[in-house]
């Protein structure tokens, strides 16, 4: 379905400029709704999601533990990537507690810095049994397939499990098993995002279980028709999910399971999980993701709210 024309389009500068002026905290990246319970219900909402899709990431005997963990899962590490990731809130309430390495990648200098000072606290660092690695850089400019390529990207530091170079395996310092990305993809035009999950695909790691996780706001879309909303105060886009819907077709990549985030207080756009596959690069399919099989575990038609909560409301 082709998007209706845009009468604006993010500009990256003037995003940056907006979030330099915000706290350096959850409510600072959550636009005022860091005090209340959103933060809780979004992370559990992401933390059960999550381990439904991937029930080996389960630390504990669990119902949603695969019976049978698929070849190679038990010994293998997990690596996520966190893009936009303000100060590192998905990485530490619901990456982290989950898989053993994490890449948070930001382009605003007062959140990374405080991303880098919370992560010696977040699960498995002051042990040393995972690793965070913190990264300052646009999305428009960033190579996931090479996270410190200069002068794209800066590399603040990593903590945790570290390991002397010549002892490093692929499996510590590439590709990606999820590439999270949450409440921070309307700062890419629609260009800039097909590009950015063309990049996003190629760095995720083969053997037909990667996947990329988008969870951000929807705006409505009367008549079905996809469209976006944009912000003048951050020069961000609220998109439609036809207009999502098409972007991920743009870039390949096929939709195996959408999921709108129940449990946010009344008044906020809807927001929905969408996990992306990328069909062509798979060796071995797991066969809960088989081409065709397409779960929409929520209806949002008639759910399009007025508010938003990281920058107010609804533009109409
Ligand atoms: C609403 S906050 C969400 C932060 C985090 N994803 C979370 O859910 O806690 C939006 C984030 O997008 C970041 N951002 C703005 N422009 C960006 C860009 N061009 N590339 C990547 N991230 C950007 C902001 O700095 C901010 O941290």
């Amino acid at each position: 379905m082709a998007a209706t024309p845009m009468a604006e389009t993010p500009d990256t500068a003037l995003g940056i400029e907006y979030w330099n002026s915000q706290p350096a905290s959850i409510d600072g990246v959550l636009g005022g709704f860091g005090e209340g319970s959103l933060p809780r219900v979004d992370a559990l909402g992401s933390r059960l999601f999550l381990l439904h899709l991937r029930p080996e990431l389960c630390t504990v005997p669990s119902s949603l533990k695969s019976l049978s963990p698929l070849p190679g899962a038990a010994e293998k590490r997990f690596r996520a990537l966190d893009v936009g990731a303000g100060v590192g809130r998905v990485t530490a309430e619901v990456l982290l507690p989950l898989v053993h390495d994490a890449v948070v990648v930001e382009p605003v200098t007062n959140f990374v810095n405080e991303a880098l000072t919370r992560s010696t606290s977040w699960r498995g660092i002051p042990d040393a049994t995972k690793s965070a690695t913190i990264i300052q850089g646009t999305l428009q400019a960033f190579d996931p397939a090479c996270p410190i390529r200069l002068p794209e990207a800066t590399l603040l530091g990593r903590v945790g499990r570290s390991l002397p170079e010549d002892q490093w395996s692929l499996e510590d310092v590439s590709g990606f098993d999820i590439v999270w990305c949450q409440w921070c993809l309307g700062h890419l035009s629609d260009p800039d995002l097909v590009a950015f999950f063309k990049r996003a695909q190629a760095a995720l790691r083969p053997g037909g279980r990667s996947l990329i996780i988008v969870k951000e706001n929807l705006c409505s879309e009367p008549d079905a028709v996809a469209r976006a909303s944009y912000d003048p105060e951050d020069s961000s886009l609220t998109r439609s999910d036809a207009l999502f819907k098409d972007l991920f077709k743009k870039a390949g990549l096929t939709l195996i399971r959408e999921q709108i985030q129940e449990g946010f207080e009344a008044g906020l756009y809807p927001v929905k999980m969408h996990v992306l596959y990328n069909f062509s690069s798979c060796l071995n399919i797991d066969p809960r993701f088989t081409t065709g099989t397409h779960y929409n575990d929520n209806h949002i038609a008639e759910r399009n709210g007025p508010g938003y909560p990281c920058t107010g409301g609804e533009k109409k």
